[in-house]
């Protein structure tokens, strides 16, 4: 297994934990997870799968033998729980009301669908084009951003995810999405991310590696020519590395200059998972081109956008979405749901609170415990890393892997990133007493598991 195989993201889903938890698995699941190999096509990081599930609600998925999971997981969609009751009624009634919008026709619906978006950006400077998926909007965005600058060269980061699409695994920085994949989109080029550079150096300054990565930006700017854009996840969502202000004032300066569109993926992170209701405004800069996904279809349907600013609304000459859902009713109704919830119940404010707590937790759980090599956390977007200690920060996947299992065992289900990092996210409908849960959860695992 090559270095690169190595250091990838997703859980490890073969070994002998794997094996153990099988062994306890019942008949049932035993049975639908034999059906589920033999009529799904097997991938990396998705396949074998775990258990087979019954029901999600709220914070919780339940397994067809009726265990709950507190699911920290949900691929970043669930931010409103699942099945939000409002969600769920603006569905029914917009599939009962107008189920499909064809090509070449509109309807109120998906208008005030694109403008709620539009009116929670800081500028309110944009239009929007919708898209099925989160990659299909990444390569959008990557064709506005041709047509607008004339330049199809694109910087994008190295350990970076935009979808699983051809060209979005060419900006896309990891090795498992391209292995075998052969040649993959021109003129891509690769910067180094923020969280890149941190573990490079080791330093402890974020000011210091934020204005290495932009001085780094630069030299390929200048030395490459022609680069029409620039894309990168604010905040990635896998590791919740965190840059300072000034490396997104950089980043925005660098594009003026060169006349190089910045374009955000907060596909995982928008929807105040990251404690604003889009992340880059916590950082006083806007994109040019803002795509989001995931939480949009409220943990229901498959929704993804592209927000472009005005000024790049360039493209009437040519189709570039043309997809059969570009004016999507259901996902149109489920967007104006999960906005009025979202706002109704406070779920910013709430994140915040939320934010605070969790982190009191876990800064006490970090001074009892040396393997919590470091704790970072933006909204409810937290990243636990574990070490074999903290001087030599030496990354601890085995333990990591041990305490995943321990704690689906007990109810608690999360993704581990890049070999070594509890990721948690949370819907933003937790509760205290639920993190609490999975804060204890984690001390009792780590109590019994580090050597
Ligand atoms: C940052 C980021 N961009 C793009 C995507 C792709 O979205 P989709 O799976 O809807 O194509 C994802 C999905 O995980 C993501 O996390």
């Amino acid at each position: 297994m090559s270095k690169n195989e190595l250091k990838r993201e997703g859980d490890i889903n073969s070994g002998s934990l794997r094996a153990q938890w099988n062994e306890q698995l019942s008949g049932r699941s035993t049975q639908l997870l034999g059906e589920d190999e033999r009529s799904f096509l097997k991938q990396s990081m998705s396949t074998p799968c775990l258990e087979a599930m019954a029901d999600a609600e709220g914070c919780y998925i339940t397994d067809v033998n009726g265990r709950r999971y507190l699911d920290f997981h949900g691929n970043s969609l669930h931010q409103v729980g699942y099945k939000n009751p409002y969600v769920v009624e603006a569905v029914k009634r917009q599939v009962e009301e107008l189920p499909f919008i064809p090509r070449r026709f509109t309807a109120d619906i998906t208008i005030r669908a694109a403008q709620a978006l539009v009116n929670k950006t800081t500028s309110k400077d944009y239009r929007v084009l919708f898209t099925p998926s989160g990659s299909a909007a990444v390569g959008l965005a990557l064709k506005i951003a041709r047509k607008a600058t004339g330049r199809h060269k694109v910087i994008s980061m190295w350990e970076s995810f935009h979808g699983a699409g051809l060209d979005t695994i060419s900006v896309g920085g990891e090795y498992v999405f391209k292995k075998d994949m052969g040649p993959l989109m021109p003129g891509v080029l690769k910067g180094i991310p923020y969280n890149g550079y941190r573990n490079l150096i080791n330093s402890e300054s974020p000011e210091e590696i934020a204005s290495f990565c932009l001085r780094y930006l630069e030299y390929m700017i200048e030395n490459e020519g022609d680069i029409g854009a620039i894309l990168l996840e604010p905040i990635r969502a896998t590791d919740t590395h965190i840059p300072p202000r000034s490396y997104f004032k950089g980043l925005r300066r660098i594009c003026d200059q060169h006349g190089i569109l910045l374009i955000f993926d907060e596909i995982p992170t928008a929807l105040y998972r990251s404690g604003t209701f889009y992340v880059h405004q916590q950082f006083g800069v806007e994109p040019d081109l803002l795509v989001l996904g995931k939480g949009l279809g409220g943990g229901i349907i498959p929704q993804a956008a592209v927000l472009a600013k005005t000024k790049y609304d360039c493209a009437g000459d040519i189709s570039l979405g043309h997809y059969t859902h570009e004016k999507p009713a259901l996902g149109s109704a489920a967007i104006l749901a999960t906005i009025d919830y979202i706002d109704d119940h406070k779920l910013g404010e709430r994140c915040q609170a939320l934010s605070a707590f969790v982190r009191d937790e876990l800064d006490r759980l970090a001074e009892r415990h040396e393997c919590i090599g470091d704790v970072r956390i933006a909204g409810l977007m937290i990243s636990i890393e574990l070490v074999k200690d903290r001087g030599s920060k030496e990354s601890h996947p085995d333990l990591t892997e041990r305490v995943l299992y321990y704690c689906l065992e007990r109810g608690l289900s999360f993704k581990v990133s890049g070999g070594n990092c509890i990721t948690w996210h949370p819907p933003l409908v937790v509760t205290e007493e639920e993190l609490g849960f999975a804060v204890d959860l984690l001390d009792e695992g780590l109590s019994e598991l580090v050597d």
